[in-house]
């Protein structure tokens, strides 16, 4: 299964998709994937117009629309959208907070929107560098450097760390891609939370995933203490359904109705990977 289907099926056993006008905030789905879904509408809006490229005609059983638009400042009216779906994405939005009050202005009442995003400046990678240097790349996968050196060294001590690994030009790149880079928003887990009640939203589903790393009690102290809106670094991604204004008893169940097959789902393919 492509991950595009996927988040796609994780969306429809929670949110529903089907008959919906949704809002697809930061990449663009295959229309080809989303016309099994059954959609009345669906809208991509992206910074970066790579992300429609290939995937802007279409002429199927529902309207489809790329835009090339930020979230921080939606072009489309109030209450324009049942669903907004958003995957990978508000850990690249610079200004949060912003995105969240449009998102929030474009949903009509009773809207859901559905996302899965990682808090990633606070998580062991966070630095998040991703560079070629002299035909060769340092991808944050690889270990560029120790898990959370981004937050407990400062820049100048990173710095004279990475010299002892590399040469300076390529310490110095490092080092610039990781504090001064637009590619993420260095936000930690607690400012997510933090953007989250100040937004208007109203919770339904909060599920944290942890991926097991964890750092010792010392270099943990430390973080927190550099970065004290990090409540936990071992955080590594959000699954979130929020909603504008309340909804039902019936979606509440349907949501985690949807949560619990969506996991016995993983566990059979985990247990059985070809025949499930
Ligand atoms: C890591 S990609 C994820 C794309 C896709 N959802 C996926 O999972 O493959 C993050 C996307 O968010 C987009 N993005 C960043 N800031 C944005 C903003 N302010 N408004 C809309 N999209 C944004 C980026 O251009 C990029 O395409």
């Amino acid at each position: 299964m492509t991950d595009e289907k996927k988040y796609m099926d994780f969306a429809k056993s929670l949110v529903g998709l089907r008959h919906q006008d949704v809002l697809e905030v930061g990449g663009c789905i295959s229309p080809e994937v989303i016309t099994d879904y059954e959609p009345r509408s669906w809208t991509s809006i992206d910074v970066n117009p790579k992300r429609f490229e290939g995937k802007t005609t279409f002429n199927g059983n529902f309207t489809f629309t790329a835009e090339n638009m930020s979230v921080t400042d939606i072009k489309h009216p109030d209450n324009s959208f049942d669903r907004i779906f958003s995957v990978n994405c508000f850990e690249h939005v610079d200004d949060l907070k912003k995105g969240m009050d449009e998102m929030f202005r474009v949903l009509r009442p009773g809207g859901k929107l559905f996302t899965i995003f990682g808090p990633i400046w606070s998580s062991p990678v966070g630095h998040h560098t991703w560079i070629e240097y002299e035909g060769h790349i340092y991808h944050f996968m690889n270990g560029v450097f120790p898990d959370w050196d981004h937050l407990i060294k400062t820049r100048s001590e990173l710095k004279s760390d990475l010299e002892e690994r590399y040469d300076e030009e390529l310490a110095e790149n490092i080092c610039r891609y990781v504090y001064d880079s637009s590619d993420i928003n260095r936000l930690a887990d607690g400012d997510y939370e933090k953007n989250l009640k100040d937004s208007n939203f109203r919770v339904n589903l909060r599920v944290r995933k942890k991926r097991g790393k964890k750092p010792s009690k010392k270099r943990r102290e430390a973080i927190i203490y550099n970065y004290p809106s990090c409540n936990d670094p071992t955080v590594t991604e959000y699954l979130l359904v929020v909603s504008k204004g309340k909804i039902s008893i019936r979606d509440t169940f349907t949501m985690y109705f949807g949560l619990v097959s969506q996991l016995m789902n993983k566990i059979l393919q985990k247990v059985f990977p070809r025949s499930v």
